[in-house]
């Protein structure tokens, strides 16, 4: 084994690799519960993976096929049930992950310098992983798959000038047809999973330069021993793959439970209408995403149309997600965990974080006038974090930071 590893590392740097990335790679010793996340949602990836390439060899991207061949995997592919359910629980796992991992940078700052890099390339994964699950939605072809599809489609259509065109270029047809279930199974299936997979290995080699965060935002590369190690910092293995593997552990016990006994949650990670075969002549009384645009969704209905047309709505939901880009520039408190920052921030996180579940549930109930008045409350809320960001950061008192890392 020792001369096959000497052939290998003369060829590739297989030992160096291991040792900058995994034996020698230091990570702050004072990782906590919301560092388990980013190797969650590469196990949610590894998982999405898999199983979608089983169904795959199942599934028929044909208009006249698709729903039908999603109910062969269910009822006779053997185990295609278990696939199944894995890859449609697996994308509702695939957001709860990774916005607990958003909001753990929220908490430490992560997104600070020197790491504006990483919650960049964040932010392009958080996007391409929006798409690929609105993509993934239209396969079955069910009533929600299709109507949903119709909804989002058509927002392009409200831009001025270029919307009408631009939505017909996006459908390959004049309504949602199967010329747009052929596009849509092509961007699910390899587009966008490349995508992923590039932006998700930059944001680990952007890591991986600067170094991770920690629950008290100090940077342990400050103090070194003479062998240049951080003294804060341990070796990621085998330190953090054994904390790593019981986060996978208690995740799986976690996603099996819903995988076996609640796959479609109530609704909310398969919803009901979507057993139903696609009906492009009936509508479904009620369209609403999946849960995980849903914040996004009650944003949309919050606007109110402008000379009839839905276009500030539309502006307002596309800014909610992009405005995410330019938080690194709006904080500017001295210090960067929420340990030592000052009431005014913490304030404003925990009405961020009621107005993005608030949203979230409004977004799933009918936009009632009491819904849609409190849904404008939120929304106010939920721009006001950011907007006003500069400003309360930059006022906030503090405490002073600690030179090294809390943790005993
Ligand atoms: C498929 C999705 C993603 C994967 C596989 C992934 C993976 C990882 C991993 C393995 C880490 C190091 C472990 C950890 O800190 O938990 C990490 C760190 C980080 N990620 Fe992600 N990530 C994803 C999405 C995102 C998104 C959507 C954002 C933000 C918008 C983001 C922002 C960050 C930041 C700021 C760090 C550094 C945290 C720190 O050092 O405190 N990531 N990511």
């Amino acid at each position: 084994m020792q001369r096959l590893l000497a052939w290998v590392d003369a060829r590739f740097p297989l030992t160096a690799t291991w040792k900058a990335h995994l034996s020698e790679y230091y990570a702050p010793k004072n990782f906590n519960f919301w560092y388990y996340f980013g190797s969650l949602a590469l196990l949610v990836l590894v998982i999405q993976i898999v199983t979608g390439i089983f169904l795959t060899m199942h599934y028929k991207p044909d208009a006249n096929l698709a729903f039908a061949s999603v109910e062969y995997i269910m009822r006779d592919v053997p185990y295609g049930w278990l696939i199944r359910y894995a890859h449609s629980t697996g994308a509702s796992a695939f957001f709860i992950v990774v916005y607990l991992h958003m909001f753990r940078a929220l908490l430490y700052g992560s997104h600070r310098k020197p790491r504006e890099l990483i919650w960049i390339l964040g932010v392009l994964i958080y996007l391409a992983l929006m798409a690929e699950a609105f993509f993934g939605y239209l396969l079955p072809w069910g009533q929600m798959s299709y109507w949903g599809a119709q909804v989002i489609v058509n927002l392009f259509a409200t831009i001025p000038i270029i919307g009408e065109d631009l939505s017909i270029w996006i459908r390959g047809d004049y309504v949602v047809s199967d010329a747009t279930l052929n596009r849509f199974f092509a961007f699910h299936v390899i587009a966008l999973p490349l995508v992923l997979l590039g932006l998700i290995a930059a944001h680990i080699v952007a890591l991986h330069e600067v170094g991770s965060n920690n629950p008290d935002g100090v940077e342990i590369k400050k103090h070194k021993d003479e062998q240049g190690r951080p003294l804060d910092g341990i070796p990621f293995h085998p330190y953090y793959t054994v904390k790593d593997i019981l986060g996978v552990v208690v995740f799986l016990i976690v996603f099996t439970a819903i995988l076996f006994f609640a796959p479609e949650m109530g609704g909310y990670f398969l919803e009901a209408n979507n057993f139903i075969p696609a009906d492009p002549l009936k509508t479904p009384e009620h369209i609403a995403p999946v849960w995980y645009f849903t914040p996004y969704y009650a944003i949309l209905r919050a606007v109110p149309p402008m000379f009839g047309s839905q276009f500030p709505g539309v502006l307002a939901m596309g800014i909610a997600v992009l405005i995410f880009f330019l938080l690194p520039w709006l904080d500017r408190s001295p210090v960067k965990s929420i340990r030592y920052r000052g009431p005014k921030y913490k304030i404003a996180l925990t009405l961020f974080v009621i107005a993005f579940i608030g949203l979230g549930i409004l977004g799933i109930l009918p936009a009632t006038e009491l819904y849609t008045w409190i849904a404008r409350v939120l929304t106010v809320v939920y721009f006001a974090f950011f907007l006003l960001m500069p400003w309360y950061t930059k006022n906030d008192s503090h405490k002073p930071e600690p030179e090294r890392v809390t943790a005993k």
